[in-house]
């Protein structure tokens, strides 16, 4: 991972925090992700579980913390266990951690090797209640994988069964949610560099060009700057592609007269960016374009000044799902008069907009956090209305990354271009 140096005090704090929040006789155990294979001897590139960085900044495969902060012995209070370096594997992969790195990148002061984890739990388990384990919670994510923190329920639920478990995933949530000085100007940097790439696409796009080419020149843009890569696949859509919120197979040609849709994020440090853009293939809207250009703008400005303490994703949402209604009779989608006789469960806004204005950002680009939860100085969401009109073939988005404050909120990404005319004429100018 290429990144500056991230303090250990940072992780130090959210394990302080972690413990507080245990009740008495726990102990939390946090697995790494398993590498995914891939074909044949290669792996997919290594994703560190979200929890295990947060608590720990050590991004390496084959890595599980321990939590028992009632201990007896203040050594085994926090114990890092970690893959053990040897001469072939480094042969063919590179170097591993060793201890004193771990030590110094987490602060956690017991480093051991993962073949010591089975008698080290036989000897925790006499001192404690309770095992919680970070399980994956993401109302989205139906995947068929075993997974590494499943296999470890499964092995505590056979080697000690008269152990209670719970769910440390309401715990993690709650602190991952509201994010450090540290964390929000690391992902002040990711968004700078989503920044420049977008600024370098400006100057690059032409008709004739395909999507692909500009998804390469985000990429380079990415990796120049130190980012690890793109925070999720990215979204390049030419024209009706728009439409297809989740289109990432990025294939077609750009055709004079289209927009181009752009949703890319950098990912920084672990920690994502989230931005979408709708620009015009060749440089300048055209006037219906425009006009719902200015629509989505209109919507994105006054949905920002929503994203305030002491509301909610969810109470936001039902204010911007008016906001459309507005927008959607003013560019003719349909009327008033459509609108009072329309069946309540299915209301007119949606064929045009069905996403959420908003989700929590941070580590992952769909962050912990439930639309519900109240917002909280601290807290990071985006802004992304977005208007899919598949009968004329366009779809836009415009997405913001926005910072949630005791007063007004911030907008990680003011400094990107957003207005119509600050796009053409930086178009224009290349
Ligand atoms: N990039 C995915 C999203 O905007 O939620
Ligand atoms: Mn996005
Ligand atoms: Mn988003």
């Amino acid at each position: 991972m290429i990144y500056p140096h991230i303090s250990k005090h940072l992780f130090e704090q959210n394990r302080i925090k972690l413990n507080n929040k245990l009740p008495k006789q726990s102990i939390a155990i946090i697995t790494s992700n398993d590498e995914m294979p891939r074909n044949g001897d290669q792996f997919f590139p290594f994703r560190q579980n979200s929890d295990l960085f947060y608590l720990t900044g050590i991004y390496q495969e084959k890595t599980m913390l321990v939590v028992c902060p009632d201990h007896p012995n203040a050594r085994f209070r926090e114990i890092l266990f970690m893959v053990k370096p040897n001469k072939e594997m480094e042969t063919w992969h590179g170097l591993k951690m060793q201890k004193a790195e771990a030590i110094n990148i987490s602060g956690i002061k017991t480093i051991l090797w993962e073949d010591e984890f089975e008698k080290i739990i036989a000897e925790l388990v006499s001192f404690n209640n309770t095992f919680f384990i970070s399980t994956c919670e993401n109302s989205k994510v139906a995947s068929k994988i075993e997974t590494s923190d499943l296999r470890m329920v499964e092995y505590l639920s056979r080697r000690f069964p008269l152990h209670r478990k719970e769910r440390l995933a309401p715990i993690m949530t709650e602190l991952r949610l509201k994010k450090e000085p540290e964390e929000i100007n690391i992902i002040r940097h990711a968004c700078q560099i989503t920044g420049k790439a977008f600024e370098r696409t400006l100057k690059f796009l032409k008709p004739g060009m395909y999507e692909y080419e500009v998804e390469a020149e985000l990429t380079h843009e990415f990796l120049k700057n130190g980012a690890s890569g793109h925070a999720y696949y990215p979204i390049v859509a030419s024209g009706e592609n728009a439409c297809f919120l989740h289109y990432v197979t990025n294939k077609n040609q750009c055709k004079d007269g289209e927009m181009l849709l752009l949703d890319f994020g950098a990912e920084y440090a672990n920690y994502a960016a989230d931005c979408s853009r709708t620009i015009p293939v060749n440089g300048r809207f055209n006037k219906r374009q425009r006009e719902i250009y200015d629509a989505t703008l209109n919507v994105f400005r006054k949905s920002r000044q929503l994203m305030v303490k002491g509301t909610s994703i969810t109470l936001i949402q039902k204010q911007v799902c008016k906001l459309w209604e507005e927008e959607h009779v003013k560019l003719g989608l349909y009327s008033m008069e459509d609108i009072r006789n329309q069946d309540p469960e299915e209301p007119l806004y949606q064929k045009y907009y069905m996403h959420s204005i908003s989700h929590f950002l941070g580590l992952d680009v769909h962050d912990v956090g439930n639309k519900n939860s109240i917002l909280e100085p601290g807290m990071i969401i985006t802004c992304e209305p977005g208007i899919y009109i598949r009968e004329e073939g366009v779809g836009i988005r415009l997405e913001n990354d926005i910072l949630i404050t005791q007063a007004e909120p911030i907008d990680l990404m003011q400094n990107i271009p957003l207005e119509a005319e600050e796009i053409e004429n930086l178009m224009k100018s290349s």
